[in-house]
């Protein structure tokens, strides 16, 4: 298990292991490639970032990895991969999500993409997340590092 604070100084455990910390997880971040590429989405306050959210209620976190996916970006995930689970003590509240990997092949153009300004396709990420004010808070702990990490090492 990784341990280490986030872009607010709240302390995160992530681990590479089915469900360490929830068996019901009600939040999800789905690392999302399209053609190669990733597939990111422009939270209209948080900036860039990987699509997810919450799991509604009656929702698994599968369903809801791949509605996020779908009204953030306008992409079908063709094949849904689960990776891991984090958990974040954010003082007010403590969160618990599931880490996926998703491919898309096309994008569907949407009539809303609800607290988002739509599908972004880079071909890398830049190196310095951290400091990069056009991405989300989400994108700048050892979150999305390990877990690029992780997908590479497995050749995911
Ligand atoms: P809304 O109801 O959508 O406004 O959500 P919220 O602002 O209450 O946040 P949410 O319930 O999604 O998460 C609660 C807190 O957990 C946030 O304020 C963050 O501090 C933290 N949090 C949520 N998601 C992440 C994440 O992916 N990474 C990190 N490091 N912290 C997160």
């Amino acid at each position: 298990m990784k341990i280490f604070s986030d872009y607010y100084n709240n302390t995160v455990k992530l681990a590479f292991e089915e469900h360490p910390f929830s068996e019901k997880p009600k939040h999800v971040l789905v690392v999302t490639r399209i053609k190669g590429k990733w597939l990111l989405t422009k939270h209209k306050t948080r900036g860039m970032e990987f699509p997810g959210g919450k799991v509604e209620s009656g929702e698994t976190a599968e369903a809801a990895a791949i509605r996020e996916v779908k009204e953030e970006t306008g992409g079908t995930v063709r094949t849904l991969t689960y990776v891991g689970q984090y958990y974040v003590d954010g003082k007010a509240d403590q969160i618990v999500k599931n880490l996926y990997l998703a491919d898309v092949d096309d994008l569907e153009e949407q009539e809303t993409y609800y607290e988002t300004d739509g599908p972004v396709i880079m071909s890398e990420l830049p190196k310095a997340l951290q400091t990069d004010e056009r991405f989300s808070f989400i994108m700048k702990d050892d979150v999305v590092t390990s877990a690029l990490t992780y997908i590479r090492t497995n050749k995911l």
